[in-house]
C-alpha cells in the first residue's frame, strides 16, 4: 500500500492538500427546507450521480486483481466516469470487453509520437467518448518510498515484500489469475513476458517536450471531449483552453510530483477565476469525505476526481469496496449539503465558503520582491 499512500520528496504537498482543506470552514445555514437534495449534476455534459470521478490510477491491477475492471464496474453501477490509466496493468481492450458501459481513457504523451497516436485510435475504438490528458508528467518526481521497496511491474522480490505477499494469501491467490501483471497497453511494444524490458520502455517514453502545442496536436486527434488534468496555474488554465481544452482538471498528482507546490484547494479559486467562465473546472489531491467535496463545490469546482479514496476501497474489498467508498462519500456529502442549507450539487452559493484556505503570494508582490532586491544591489 505504500505505492499508493506516497507522496514524491519529503511529502509537503501530499500533507498541505490535506492541512488546507481541513483549515477550510464552512457558513452554516439553518432556515432552509433540505428534505430534498440534488446531487446530480454532469461532468463535461455526461451525467452523473454526484459529482464525482474516479481517476486515473497507475498500476490499479496490482491493488486487487483485475483492478481497473472492478472499480470501472463499480463507478459505472453508481453512475459516474472511471477514468482507466495508460500505465494501468490491464489494457484498453481488456477492459472495454469486460464492461457494459463506456469508460474515460487517460493518456500520458509518449516520446514516441506514433505511438501517443496509437493509444488515441484505440480509445476512440473502444468508445471513450472522454479523453484526460495527464500534463503534470514531463518528468516523474521521485517517491523515495517507491525505489525503497524495489516498486516495479512485477515487484523486486525482497525479503521485505515476500513477506508481505505471504502474509496476504487471499491477495497473493487472486492475483494469480490477474489478467495481466505487467503494463497492458504497452504488451506489443515488449519481447512478449519480458516484464523488466517492458517496465523501462515505460519509464524511457515519458515526454519532458510537450507543450500547448502537443495538445494542440491531441485536439487534432481527439473528437470528442478533452480535460486536461494537471493544472495548478492560472496561466497554464488559460493557455489549455486557448488550445482547446473543453475543462481543466486542477490537480497536483496527489502530491506525487512537484513536491513543496501549493495545495489545489489553494490554487482552484484563482483557476476558477481565470477560466471559470470559459469553461467547467473540475479538482483533485486530497478528497476523502463528502465534505471535502462540499469545499471544492464552495471554492468553485464543477466536480471532483478522486485516487486514493476509491483504491482504498479497492484494496480492502475489490469492487465492493470501491462501490462502499462511493456511498460513504454520497451520504457524507449529503449530510454536508443538508447542515449548509445547500439542496441542489450544481447551484451553491457563493457564500458557503466561510473561511478559505491559505492566501498564496500575489505575483505582483513577487516581482517587487525581486525589483528591491535589485535595487539594494545597486
Ligand atoms: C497510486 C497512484 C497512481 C496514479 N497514477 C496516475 C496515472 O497513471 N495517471 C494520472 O494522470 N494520474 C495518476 N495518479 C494521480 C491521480 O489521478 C490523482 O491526481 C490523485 O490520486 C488525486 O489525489 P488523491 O489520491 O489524494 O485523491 C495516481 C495517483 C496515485 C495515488
Amino acid at each position: 500500500m505504500d505505492y499508493v499512500e506516497a507522496g514524491s520528496f519529503a511529502e509537503i504537498t501530499l500533507k498541505e492538500n490535506r492541512s488546507d482543506l481541513d483549515s477550510i470552514r464552512f457558513r452554516e445555514r439553518v432556515m432552509v427546507d433540505v428534505s430534498n437534495r440534488k446531487l446530480s449534476t454532469t461532468i463535461v455534459g455526461s451525467a452523473v450521480t454526484m459529482p464525482v470521478a474516479l481517476g486515473p490510477v497507475g498500476m490499479c491491477g496490482a491493488v486487487w486483481s483485475n483492478g481497473e475492471i472492478l472499480a470501472c464496474r463499480a463507478a459505472q453501477e453508481f453512475g459516474v466516469p472511471f477514468v482507466l490509466s495508460t500505465n494501468a496493468l490491464l489494457s484498453i481492450e481488456d477492459v472495454a470487453q469486460s464492461v457494459e458501459r463506456n469508460f474515460w481513457f487517460q493518456l500520458y504523451l509518449q516520446k514516441d509520437r506514433g505511438f501517443s497516436k496509437e493509444l488515441i485510435d484505440r480509445a476512440k475504438a473502444a468508445g471513450c467518448p472522454v479523453l484526460v490528458l495527464t500534463m503534470d508528467l514531463h518528468v516523474e518526481g521521485i517517491r523515495y518510498v517507491d525505489a525503497h521497496n524495489g516498486l516495479g511491474a512485477p515487484p523486486k522480490l525482497t525479503p521485505a515484500n515476500i513477506l508481505s505477499i505471504v502474509s496476504h494469501p487471499s491477495w497473493a491467490i487472486a492475483m494469480l489469475h490477474s489478467k495481466r501483471w505487467t503494463f497492458g497497453n504497452y504488451a506489443d511494444r515488449a519481447k512478449p513476458g519480458n516484464v523488466k524490458d517492458m517496465a523501462k520502455l515505460v519509464r524511457s517514453q515519458l515526454d519532458p517536450s510537450f507543450d500547448t502545442k502537443t495538445l494542440q496536436w491531441v485536439r487534432s486527434l481527439w473528437p470528442g471531449r478533452l480535460i486536461v488534468k494537471g493544472i495548478l496555474n492560472p496561466d497554464d488554465a488559460r493557455m489549455a483552453v486557448d488550445s482547446g481544452a473543453d475543462a481543466v482538471l486542477v490537480s497536483n498528482h496527489g502530491g506525487r510530483q512537484l513536491d513543496s507546490a501549493p495545495s489545489t484547494a489553494c490554487m482552484l479559486p484563482r483557476i476558477v477565476k481565470a477560466v471559470g467562465g470559459r469553461t467547467e473546472v473540475y479538482v483533485d489531491s486530497g478528497v476523502r469525505s463528502g465534505l471535502d467535496i462540499l469545499k471544492f463545490l464552495g471554492l468553485g469546482a464543477r466536480a471532483c476526481f478522486i485516487g486514493r479514496s476509491y483504491i482504498y476501497g479497492l484494496g480492502a474489498y475489490g469492487q465492493a469496496g470501491v462501490t462502499k467508498a462511493l456511498e460513504i462519500l454520497r451520504e457524507e456529502l449529503s449530510i454536508a449539503m443538508a447542515l449548509t442549507g445547500v439542496t441542489d450539487a450544481t447551484e451553491i452559493p457563493g457564500d458557503l465558503i466561510f473561511r478559505g484556505p491559505r492566501e498564496p503570494v500575489e505575483p505582483e508582490q513577487s516581482a517587487t520582491r525581486r525589483s528591491n532586491r535589485k535595487q539594494e544591489k545597486d
